[in-house]
Formats: C-alpha cells, structure tokens, sequence
C-alpha cells in the first residue's frame, strides 16, 4: 500500500503511552507536520504550544476539566493518557477558518505521528476547562498570542496499547451525484 494512505489506514487513538520521552528530531518533524497543514487563505494564523507531558499545567488543566464535570465523575485517566507531549492548537478567535485549520493540523500531525511509529490522540474535552473562567490565566501559561483561543490538543508518545482503526459505514456516509 502507498506509505501516505497506509498511515491513513492504520492511525489510531492511542489510549496509553511509554514513559519514553519524544526525540527533539522525532518531536520536530510531527512540528513541522502541523506547520505544513493548509489553513484558510494561506493565513497560518494557528499557534502550537508544544508541552512536556511533566509540565505542571496539565495538571492543571486536569483538574479545571475535572472540577467542571464534577470530581466524582472525572474519569480515572487524565485527559492526555500520561502521554510525553502534548500540543494545545490555539487560533484566533475572529478568524472564521481557525477552528477548521485547527483541526486539519492536528490530523497532520496525527498521521505524521503514525508514519513515525508513535501514537496520538487528539483531545477536545478540554475546550470548556480552557475556554472557561480559567482562560486568560492558562492563555498565558500557554503563551498563546494576543486574541487567541483553544480549538483542539493533540496527546503523542510511543503507543503502549494498540487500539484497532474505526470502522465505518460507507454506504451511508457517502452519496455520488451525478
Ligand atoms: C475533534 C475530536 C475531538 C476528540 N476528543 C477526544 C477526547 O477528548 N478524548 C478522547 O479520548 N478522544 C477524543 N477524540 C478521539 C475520538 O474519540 C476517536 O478519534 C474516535 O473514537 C475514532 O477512533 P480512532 O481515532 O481510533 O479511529 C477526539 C477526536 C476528534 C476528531
């Protein structure tokens, strides 16, 4: 199979990672993934905090997630699964496109991430803990630019459980016109 489209078919969310740190080689290419990411009008207006999984603002934002839903139904993982890295996609927030440029780039660098051999997640319960009454305080800790809000994170490390690709139902998903 062609290497782009077995990357494709074979990604995964990975739920459970290695302790073993990303090298800055490995972590710089999945960077420039998200960098090569086509954004509306060529904007590139999204920004990517790049955080160590040790970093004390995961936690954080953890518990900011988890006071919000109530700590007794928190799940028992953290939002990133222990993963080495996470990456926090912010964009502007009178930007039409940067929820969707947002998205784009982290499925580049989610496909990236599988054609290296490590596994990602990306991670979207964590927009009312970021966006809430905690957000100027975190956009600073995240060092997004001025007028920035998170549209989606992306969790990545080496896969320590394997998770089969979805499976879909194509005929009802897709229509042809003629
Ligand atoms: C926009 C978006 C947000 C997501 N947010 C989360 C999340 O917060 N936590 C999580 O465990 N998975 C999250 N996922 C992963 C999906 O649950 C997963 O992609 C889906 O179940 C399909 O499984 P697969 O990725 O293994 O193919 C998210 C995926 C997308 C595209």
């Amino acid at each position: 199979m062609n290497e782009a489209l077995r990357a494709i078919t074979e990604r995964s969310s990975t739920r459970g990672y290695q302790k073993e740190k990303i090298a800055p080689e490995v972590l710089e290419q999945l960077i420039k993934a998200g960098l090569e990411a086509p954004t509306a009008a060529n904007k590139q207006e999204i920004h990517f905090s790049v955080i160590d999984g040790e970093a004390a603002v995961l936690q954080e934002i953890e518990d900011e997630k988890n006071r919000g839903f109530g700590l007794e139904q928190a799940p028992p993982n953290n939002f990133y699964y222990d993963a080495p890295t996470v990456i926090i996609v912010s964009g502007d927030k009178n930007f039409a496109w940067s929820e969707l440029d947002a998205g784009i780039a982290v499925e580049n660098i989610a496909i990236a991430a599988q054609a290296l051999g490590l596994g990602s997640l990306i991670i979207g319960c964590v927009k009312n803990a970021l966006r809430g009454e905690k957000e100027a305080e975190f956009a600073k800790k995240l060092d997004y630019p001025e007028g920035y809000e998170y549209k989606i994170a992306i969790a990545l490390g080496y896969k320590a459980t394997e998770k089969e690709p979805h499976t879909y139902d194509r005929d009802k998903q897709v229509s042809f016109i003629q």
